[in-house]
């Protein structure tokens, strides 16, 4: 297959139950590469059948973000420290990653809830914080599995809105695999895959 995300662009990945979103998004993700075929990210071929062509682990901390249908928040940090963590494993000083977590949190509507523990968030909450943390290194590339999946609509959509933004404003390239068809209207453009296939895979960008 082929296809190409933009930047500042947000598209979904859509298809029934073991169709390959999953394997496609942790093969683009670096996480499990392919065994044929070349990833470029950034205008950087980083990937060319299983040869790595940088190192896969330093690029995806510093290039990547990704966000799963569980927030997976560090349970004993909170919302503000488990966003500054993921900037401090990148080597920025405690107290800019602090200042930029913030600001993160700010953005993303969950300020007041910096000083709180995982356990005290909501769901949504708690997904808002994961895009922060997904967002802390300033990724080229954000990838989303099934984000709004434990969420109710109107959080799930709020969710989605805030990928919209992120790519829109900050310049991001987003791809988010899901099942849901009501928040359709906030992607740029949709991809379908069946049986392992990109049903529209032709490259527009
Ligand atoms: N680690 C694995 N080893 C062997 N087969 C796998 C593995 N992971 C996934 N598969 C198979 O690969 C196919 C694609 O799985 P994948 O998880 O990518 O589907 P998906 O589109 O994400 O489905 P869902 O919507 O249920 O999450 C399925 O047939 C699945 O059983
Ligand atoms: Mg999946």
């Amino acid at each position: 297959m082929s296809l190409a995300v933009a930047r500042g662009e947000v598209v979904a990945l859509l298809g029934p139950s073991g169709a390959g979103k999953s394997t496609l998004l942790t093969a683009i993700g670096l996480i499990n590469p392919p065994t044929s075929g070349r990833i470029v990210i950034g205008g950087q071929p980083v990937l060319e059948a299983d040869r790595a062509l940088v190192d896969l682990r330093a690029f995806r901390r510093q290039h990547l973000g990704f966000i799963f249908q569980k927030a997976n928040l560090i349970p004993f940090l909170n919302a503000v420290e488990n966003v500054q963590v993921a900037m401090e494993i990148n080597d920025m000083p405690p107290r800019a990653a602090r200042r930029r977590a913030l600001e993160l949190l700010d953005y993303l509507g969950v300020a007041d809830r910096a000083k709180n523990l995982p356990d005290a968030l909501s769901g949504g909450q708690q997904q808002r914080v994961a895009v922060a943390r997904a967002l802390a290194n300033q990724p080229s590339l954000i990838l989303a599995d099934e984000p709004t999946a434990a969420l109710d609509s109107q959080r799930g959509r709020q969710v989605m809105e805030l990928f919209r933004k992120v790519a829109h404003e900050r310049g991001s390239a987003v791809m988010v695999v899901t099942h849901d068809h009501r928040s359709l209207d906030v992607f740029d453009r949709t991809y379908e895959m069946e049986d392992g296939v990109l049903k529209n895979g032709a490259n527009k960008t």
